[in-house]
């Protein structure tokens, strides 16, 4: 059985999960709108992941009897800037999706809640690799600079994950 505390949690981080979906389809627009395509395209598959993370929380919630909650989520900007500067802003907010997971882990070990510490250790290294992607196209876009030609092949490359 899973403790309100939990429950509370994971409410919260279905919430969470639908605005980075919300956050990452944005950027997705401000791509598309850039004449980007192939980064559009690699927000857009992002944004579809984080719907499918925030669906894991409401199965496992629902799986183990806890009252599915769902919460308003919050605007996302709508003006960014140069595809380094959205990659960086990307990092950043899985470094602060990692530090949720990394807290809700926590709640899980203090109330000896096994179940949902086999469930959220995919979490930890679902993390692991959303900041190791978001790192690799960081360090990708300073090498790039201001070259227009290396942009255009960064923008073949990620086009790539659309299939
Ligand atoms: Fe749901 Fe990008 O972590």
């Amino acid at each position: 059985m899973l403790s309100q505390k939990m429950i509370d949690e994971m409410n919260l981080q279905i919430k969470l999960e639908l605005y980075s979906a919300y956050l990452y389809l944005s950027m997705s627009a401000h791509f598309e709108a850039a004449n980007l395509g192939g980064f559009a395209i690699w927000m857009k598959a992002q944004a579809s992941e984080e719907q499918a993370h925030a669906m894991k929380f409401y199965e496992h919630l629902q799986d183990r009897g806890g009252k599915v909650v769902l919460q308003a989520i919050e605007q996302p900007p709508v003006d960014f800037g140069k595809p380094l500067e959205v990659f960086k802003e990307v990092l950043k907010h899985e470094e602060s999706v990692t530090a949720r997971i990394h807290h809700m882990y926590g709640v899980a070990v203090k109330e000896n809640d096994y179940a949902s510490q086999a469930f959220l250790t995919w979490f930890v290294n679902e993390q692991v690799e959303e900041e190791k992607h978001a790192t690799q196209i960081v360090e990708w876009l300073k090498m790039a600079g201001d070259s227009t030609n290396a942009l255009f092949m960064l923008d073949s490359v990620l086009r790539k994950r659309g299939g």
